[in-house]
């Protein structure tokens, strides 16, 4: 880990102020070095306390720490200050050839997008962003509904750190309180030699604690917390990936039906240019949703956006 990155860890672990004497014993550095590293993680967006004779509190934020994730989770996780999208970070990683199972993650990006191509808010400050590489290589028919799995995934990660239930609306999103929290965009590249589906990118982007959001989105988006949270991003991000990797498909496409927001509700949504609506009878393990119309034909929808009735 880096001085400041260790930093932060000893400052996370107290409530009360460190002194600056016994900060620089411990990690074995000067007293210079540990202001310096004091103004990294300053400008890293955390808040930290500092009163003479008393030494230095962490009032708030967090700091992704990819040795951190590594503890929890059987991949490999590598960050980027300067990222634009961590799609596209993965993608020069496939470039690079680099190993799968590896997560591209940021604290923030300056051209996050999502479904349809649209923008995606990833400010500065409490959010996080990562694209996770896979290999799947198999037919494009035999690849897991990957969207749902991770989708399940994160409900369970939430549950299992902190008892809170969150929702998911077909296909990709994931809401608290009504409001849109997390939203998955799965990618793949496959070969025309082989016809296999060589590269998968599943990526997350996460509203963990957010306060405000611009005009345009923020009827609809919310945040896992809103103040102090009782967790850090770090736990989250490796139990969601853990979560992923260890809990049978199964079980995580029952737990995406289970949570789903669609499923037995009546929806709406747009097909070939024309409106219809309908009650959203089943979900498939391949993520198709099964649309029973007033007249009683049935439709699968294999993508696309639904809206919900009540909304
Ligand atoms: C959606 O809600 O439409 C999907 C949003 C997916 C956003 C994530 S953030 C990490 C990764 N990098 C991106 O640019 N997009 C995905």
């Amino acid at each position: 880990m880096k001085t400041y990155e260790r930093l932060f860890d000893l400052l996370s672990q107290s409530s009360d102020y460190i002194s600056g004497e016994k900060l620089a014993q411990d990690l074995g550095i000067s007293r210079t070095s540990i202001w310096k590293a004091i103004q990294r993680l300053e400008k890293e967006g955390l808040e930290i306390d500092s009163l003479k004779n008393r030494g230095y509190r962490l009032t708030s934020g967090d700091l992704l720490i990819p040795e951190k994730i590594e503890e929890i989770a059987p991949i490999t996780v590598s960050i980027n200050p300067h990222c634009q999208s961590t799609q596209l970070d993965a993608k020069a990683g496939i470039e690079a050839n680099q190993a799968s199972n590896h997560l591209y993650l940021a604290s923030s990006q300056s051209a996050g997008r999502g479904r349809f191509g649209r923008d995606f808010y990833s400010p500065k400050q409490g959010g996080f962003y990562m694209s996770l590489h896979l290999r799947p290589n198999l037919p494009f028919d035999q690849v897991p509904a990957y969207t749902l799995l991770t989708a399940g995934a994160i409900y369970q990660a939430i549950k299992n750190l902190t008892l809170i239930d969150v929702d998911i609306k077909w296909v990709n999103d994931i809401y608290y309180q009504n409001k849109k929290i997390a939203g998955i965009l799965t990618e793949a590249t496959s070969s025309i030699e082989t016809g296999l589906v060589t590269d998968l990118i599943i990526g997350v982007g996460f509203n963990f604690c957010i306060s405000d959001f611009p005009d345009q989105i923020k009827d609809k988006a919310g945040s896992l917390f809103k103040q102090n949270p009782p967790i850090s991003r770090n736990e989250l991000i490796g139990e969601i990936w853990k979560c992923f990797y260890q809990l049978p498909s199964d079980q995580l496409i029952y737990l995406y039906k289970k949570r789903s927001l669609v499923l037995n509700r009546q929806v709406r949504f747009l097909k070939n240019q024309e409106n219809y609506q309908g009650l959203a009878k089943e979900i498939s393990d391949k993520g198709q949703l099964l649309i029973q119309l007033a007249d009683g034909q049935e439709i699968w929808l294999a993508s696309g956006e639904v809206s919900l009735q009540s909304w």
